[in-house]
């Protein structure tokens, strides 16, 4: 799998992507998302990109990644079903957090849903701490 930045070109498949993963919710378009984070200096989409048929290439992976000026988050992490348990969830972590560290981000964090212990398990293999915090938020947009 080749890890670079996203392209236009890559909007629907990533979208799909998110589909396959249930990374998808109502009140989160997930076109504005990919929007609004590559619109910006401070994020960006990862994805990678396996052989296809034919000798062409598809996105079998991604993850968004950003920082707020303090710290680092990492959000829609997502590697195809079909190629899951293979290396490329980890693959994936490792990129982004090269781009924050190399924009002198010192510390890199994420929201895992609670119910959600496969990724918690994931998250447990990579050396990542769960860290017991309560998290508050406030719709801005009106929704
Ligand atoms: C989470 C996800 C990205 C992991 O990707 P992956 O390619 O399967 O993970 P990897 O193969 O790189 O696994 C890395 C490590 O995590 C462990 N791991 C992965 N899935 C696990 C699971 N379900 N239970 C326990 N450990 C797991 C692996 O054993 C591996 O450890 P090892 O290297 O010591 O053997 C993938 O399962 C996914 O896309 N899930 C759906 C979307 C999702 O929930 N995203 C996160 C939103 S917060």
């Amino acid at each position: 799998m080749d890890i670079r930045v996203f392209l236009p070109r890559d909007r629907d498949a990533v979208i799909a992507l998110w589909e396959a993963c249930g990374l998808t919710r109502p009140w989160n378009d997930p076109g504005s998302d990919i929007a609004f984070c590559v619109s910006k200096p401070e994020s960006t989409i990862l994805v990678g990109e396996a052989e296809g048929p034919e000798n062409t290439k598809r996105v079998v992976a991604s993850v968004m990644c950003g920082h707020d000026g303090h710290r680092g988050w990492l959000y829609y992490l997502a590697v195809d079903p079909a190629l899951q348990k293979g290396g490329h969830g980890r693959a994936m972590v490792a990129a982004a957090e090269n781009w924050l560290k190399s924009r002198g981000v010192p510390k890199v964090m994420l929201m895992v849903r609670p119910e959600n212990d496969r990724v918690r398990a994931f998250y447990d293999a990579l050396g990542y701490a769960e860290e017991p915090r309560v998290i508050f938020s406030r719709r801005l947009d009106g929704k």
